[in-house]
């Protein structure tokens, strides 16, 4: 009898094997690597479109969930590897500590012995894979978003004591005009450049404050 009990546990298991792996084949089958389902998995390429927002009829919270579609943008690594937390620019799409280890210097520009300029010039250089701007630099300390909250980067981007003086008329004028921000849509061969366009970009910073630029509870 016991060993009838031991054979039946082990086809029991054996079942419980063939289904697991029949599950697993599912899985798989489910995740057959086509190219829609790996877009999907990385990061955000598209910006949805304000009218998608009209569903949510609650003001505040429909201002909210614009900021978390901003965020796509404000939290890509083209913008935040110039929006370090501390004195040296990240690069990549990793955002690995800048090669050399540049500083800030007073006004963004660098160390007087080596300017961003020596490297950066006013336009991106593909052949070296060096992004360009006329005014390339990195952004003062007090709009530093690396390591912050999407709330965080939300009051400070508010805050004219940290924003640079600017009202939101203003800010959202450099969202969607300035050519430093646009430089991430264009940002040169092999970077990857942040969702959507400046333009939808824009818009959405538009509704975001028509609706009352709330800012995520966390
Ligand atoms: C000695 C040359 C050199 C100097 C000086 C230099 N950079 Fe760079 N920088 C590079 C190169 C090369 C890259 C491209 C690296 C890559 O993408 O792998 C780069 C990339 C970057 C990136 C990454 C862009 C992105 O999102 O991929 C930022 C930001 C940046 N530099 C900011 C600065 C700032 C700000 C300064 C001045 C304070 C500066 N750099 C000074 C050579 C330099
Ligand atoms: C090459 C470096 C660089 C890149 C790339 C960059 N910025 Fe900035 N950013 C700056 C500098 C420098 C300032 C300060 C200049 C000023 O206030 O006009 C700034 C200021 C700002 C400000 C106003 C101050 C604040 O933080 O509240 C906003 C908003 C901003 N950037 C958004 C962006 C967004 C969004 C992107 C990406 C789409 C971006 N930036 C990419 C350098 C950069």
């Amino acid at each position: 009898m016991a060993d009838d009990g031991c054979t039946r546990r082990a086809a029991l298991k054996g079942v419980a094997g063939i289904l697991a792996l029949a599950a697993t084949a599912a899985i798989l089958a489910l995740e057959q690597p086509s190219a829609q389902t790996q877009r999907a998995a990385s990061p955000a390429r598209e910006l949805r479109p304000v009218t998608s927002f009209a569903g949510i009829t609650n003001q505040r919270a429909r201002s909210m969930a614009l900021f978390e579609e901003m965020s796509k943008v404000l939290r890509h690594p083209r913008c935040m590897n110039c929006h370090p937390a501390g004195d040296h620019p990240t690069q990549t799409d990793a955002m690995r500590p800048h090669q050399p280890l540049v500083v800030r210097g007073t006004d963004g520009h660098g160390a007087p012995g080596l300017p961003c300029a020596t490297c950066h010039h006013a336009a991106n250089f593909d052949p070296a894979g060096i992004p360009g701007h006329a005014n390339w630099r990195l952004a003062p300390a007090s709009m530093a978003w690396q390591g912050r909250s999407g709330a965080q980067i939300c009051a400070q981007i508010k805050d004219r004591a940290r924003n640079g003086n600017r009202d939101l008329a203003e800010l959202i004028r450099h969202l969607s005009e300035d050519s430093l921000v646009g430089w991430a849509w264009s940002p040169g061969l092999g970077r990857t450049p942040a969702p959507g366009t400046q333009a939808q970009f824009g818009d959405l910073a538009k509704a975001w404050v028509e609706t009352g630029a709330q800012c995520p509870r966390a």
